[in-house]
């Protein structure tokens, strides 16, 4: 999913806590998230908190920024407003079009679809002035998650409690995306791996697993289930990607074979060491015992994208990567077909590394081949709107 301007309104109620947890998954999730809290939202949590999380100021007061009319341009901004929570007096005021606050007036002045996370005390929810409320907001196309039922502030339980941070996400993002792979059990790897030569040391690439983890992250917001396995890489990812981690080769190889079982897909974005040293000191190497020369003998690691396709179950689509530093175009689709039909991919995604180009940036320019080696698609920019370009292999196959 391309990069979206998301304004989260929070309104003064005690699950204002939880929409941090909105913010962040929204950021993780690779979008530009600007805060309006209301005033009594920021009662409950601080203006520091929402800004560190979102990485923008956050806005509250209508007769701030008036000179930049700011209580028109957040609203017409936004690609998408989600209010969570979204009280009682909020949901009156959104059902009656008021627009006595900052919050209020952004979203008179957008287009944006509406996505609101009700939490309140059983009785408001069930209260008629707001089930009327809440059918007049559906009824105009707002979308309307939870509550769910459980434990309220008080002592008492049942419906009112503000849904879960990443169920409000989903439904959001859902809202202004497709669902195209819902349900389709997904497996992605990350990263580089490392090939350890003593216990301080490793022979390893620079990957950074940015494209990994763009295409995990949208193909779960496109209703995927999905594993990602993370080579090297500290992954901040919504609960709803299963993350593992691996350091080398060996490790990832064992990773992915016992998950691919289970999955629909593979997508082998990890850079692997096609090497690792033959032996692995137990202690750190010393230049005393070495002298002026260190040789290392290194042995052929695994092919792990190989071996998955030759061993794979019917009907699972498997994505291959080809990091490649060729600079003419025509040797470089020539190595990518030679590699699609060397590994048995059904896609290969092929890319150019060099020192300043693929790895570490935040742009990516791919070309994708079909297992026959024709040109099936291309794509340029942003590592999440070249995900995007890939996943789109598995809703329209070539
Ligand atoms: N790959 C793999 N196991 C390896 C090496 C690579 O599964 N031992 C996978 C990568 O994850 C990627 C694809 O194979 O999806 C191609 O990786 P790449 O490094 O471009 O190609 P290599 O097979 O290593 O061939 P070469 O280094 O000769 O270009």
């Amino acid at each position: 999913m391309a990069r979206l301007n998301v304004v989260v309104g929070i309104t003064g109620g005690i699950a204002a806590y939880k929409a941090v947890s909105v913010v962040r998954a929204l950021v993780l999730a690779g979008h530009d998230v600007h805060v309006v809290a209301t005033e009594n939202a920021l009662r409950f949590v601080g203006r520091p908190t929402l800004e560190a999380i979102s990485r923008n100021p956050v806005h509250s007061e209508l007769y701030e920024g008036v000179a930049e009319v700011r209580h028109v341009a957040i609203g017409q901004a936004a690609d998408l407003i989600v209010v969570a929570p979204a009280t009682a007096n909020t949901i009156a005021k959104l059902a009656t079009g008021m627009a006595d606050d900052l919050l209020g007036n952004s979203i008179l002045a957008s287009t944006a679809p509406l996505v609101v996370a009700p939490a309140m005390h059983t009785e408001m929810w069930q209260n008629p002035a707001t089930v009327a409320n809440i059918a007049t907001l559906r009824a105009r196309g707002v979308t309307v998650v939870g509550p769910a039922v459980g434990q309220l502030t008080g002592k008492d339980s049942g419906p009112g409690r503000m849904s879960e941070p990443d169920d409000i996400v989903a439904a959001a993002l859902a809202v202004v995306g497709p669902r195209d792979l819902e349900g389709r059990r997904i497996l992605v790897t990350a990263g580089g791996t490392r090939e350890p030569l003593d216990p301080v040391r490793f022979i390893g690439n620079r990957s950074s697993g940015r494209q990994g983890i763009a295409i995990a992250l949208a193909a779960a917001e496109r209703g995927a289930v999905v594993t990602l396995i993370a080579a090297n890489l500290e992954v901040d990812a919504p609960a709803s990607i299963s993350v593992q981690r691996v350091g080398s080769t060996l490790e990832l190889a064992d990773a992915v074979a016992a998950a691919a079982p289970d999955a629909d897909v593979v997508i082998m974005a990890a850079a692997v060491a096609d090497y690792r040293p033959e032996t692995v000191a137990q202690s750190k190497i010393k230049k005393e015992t070495q002298g002026d020369s260190l040789d290392l003998h290194l042995v052929k690691n695994p092919d792990i994208l190989r071996g998955l396709a030759d061993t794979r179950a019917p009907g699972q689509v498997i994505i291959g990567f080809a990091a490649e530093t060729e600079q003419n175009d025509a040797k470089l689709l020539e190595l990518g077909r030679a590699k699609v039909a060397r590994k048995g991919a059904d896609y290969l995604v092929v890319n150019r590394v060099g020192w300043t180009e693929g790895f570490a940036t935040e742009r990516n320019t791919v070309l994708m081949l079909s297992r026959a080696g024709d040109i099936v698609a291309e794509a340029a920019g942003t590592k999440q709107s070249v995900a995007d370009s890939i996943l789109d292999l598995l809703s329209n196959p070539a």
